[in-house]
């Protein structure tokens, strides 16, 4: 990942030596030479894998449908109002759509709900990066106050033991487990199914060498996003999803999202100031579906969130035209998911 960094950032420096910063309206004319851009775009992004690995907890068919099973139970929730599936619906791309998302008591959050496809190739979880991983990640939720309101572990697992259809199906995902209803399986087996949430579209099969997977407009939307800069932090599998950067490298953001109000992001984490308002770079994976946008759903159209990451993270005034070409591209990122995936399982 750390080479794959470094590459992007040489490759914005040759960007900005080339380009002295203004737009230059010949791009339109600026003849792209596809093999070059593919060759290119496969060193920055790569092709999603088929699931997200992760070694200390093997993905099997037992876990996910365990997993899976847990996502979409309400009664993981105080007063069984409530579900992952509630705010990261799988029928509407991982999210709900909606600014900032009403908990078990509807009390709402202070951020937007992210999606859940393709989160578990992200280096961190959460917009600050304070899970380390998509297990860690789903302990969160299920205890949090204005989330599902649980008020401690035991409470969750005795629900979960009450039902003796669940403690078999928990047998048989941690066959090893001498105890196996416990807080940590239960995260498991969550962040197992998750991480069999990727999302594959036309882009992947470009980046597979078919270099006639994107139509000439969508070649042209591509080029514009690697140009113009959006690759020295959208980058990887997930484009997105391995860096934290700061939000508003170019100013304050609020001036453009007129976010309510100031989340400083990873500062409210570790108190260094270093790190005001650094938040992770998300992936943008779906993105056209997964309004609306930023770590505060403040912005609803995805061109206008375009045009604010090329003023707050490249200070750059892009033309309506590289918008366009931009948001063309972002949506050859949306994949065609299969709608049992989103159907609710039946314990
Ligand atoms: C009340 C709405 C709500 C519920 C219920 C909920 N989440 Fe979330 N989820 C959020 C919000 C909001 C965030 C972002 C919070 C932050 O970054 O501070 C988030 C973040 C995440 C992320 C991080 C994604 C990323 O790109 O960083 C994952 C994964 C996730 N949730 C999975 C789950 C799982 C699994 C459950 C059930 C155990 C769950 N969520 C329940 C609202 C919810
Ligand atoms: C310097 C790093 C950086 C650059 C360059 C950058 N971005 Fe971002 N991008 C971010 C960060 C950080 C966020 C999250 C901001 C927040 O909400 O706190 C983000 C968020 C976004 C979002 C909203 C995602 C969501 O899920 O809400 C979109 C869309 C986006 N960027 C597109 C682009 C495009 C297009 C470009 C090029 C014009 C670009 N970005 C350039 C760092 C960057």
């Amino acid at each position: 990942m750390r080479n794959l960094i470094i590459s992007a950032m040489s490759i914005m420096l040759l960007l900005s030596a080339c380009n002295s910063g203004k737009n230059n309206d010949q791009s339109a004319q600026e003849q792209i030479n596809k093999k070059e851009l593919l060759a290119q775009a496969q060193g920055l992004f790569q092709q999603l894998p088929a699931v997200a690995v992760n070694e200390t907890n093997p993905i099997t068919d037992a876990k996910v449908k365990l997993g899976k099973l847990l996502y979409f139970d309400k009664r993981l929730s105080k007063n069984n109002t409530i579900s992952c599936n509630s705010c990261h619906n799988l029928a509407t791309y991982g999210v709900d759509n909606k600014p900032v998302s009403p908990g078990d008591k509807g009390e709402n959050g202070k951020r937007n709900s992210p999606t859940v496809f393709n989160a578990a190739l992200h280096f961190t979880q959460f917009w600050d990066g304070r899970a380390k991983d998509v297990e860690e990640q789903a302990g969160g939720p299920i205890l949090n106050p204005v989330e599902m309101a649980m008020p401690e572990e035991k409470v969750v697992l005795k629900r979960i033991s009450d039902d003796s259809k669940y403690v078999a199906l928990f047998k048989q995902a941690f066959p090893e487990s001498k105890i196996p209803v416990t807080y940590v399986n239960l995260q498991k087996a969550i962040g197992a199914f998750e991480r069999t949430l990727i999302t594959p579209s036309k882009f992947d099969k470009f980046l597979n060498g078919d270099s006639t997977a994107l139509a000439e407009n969508e070649i042209k939307g591509l080029h514009t996003f690697v140009k113009t800069g959006c690759i020295s932090c959208h980058i990887g599998p997930a484009v997105g999803g391995s860096m934290y950067q700061k939000f508003g490298l170019f100013g304050d953001y609020s001036a453009l999202t007129k976010s309510p109000l100031m989340d400083e992001g990873r500062f409210g984490l570790t108190k260094n100031a270093a790190d005001k308002y650094m938040f992770k770079v998300p992936g943008l994976r779906n993105i056209e579906k997964t309004g609306p946008y930023f770590h505060d759903g403040s912005v609803s159209n995805l061109s206008e969130a375009v045009k604010i990451m090329g003023k707050l993270e490249l200070n750059k005034d892009l033309s309506d035209a590289e918008v366009a070409d931009i948001t063309t591209f972002l949506g050859t990122l949306t994949a065609d998911i299969d709608p049992k995936l989103a159907e609710e399982p039946k314990l």
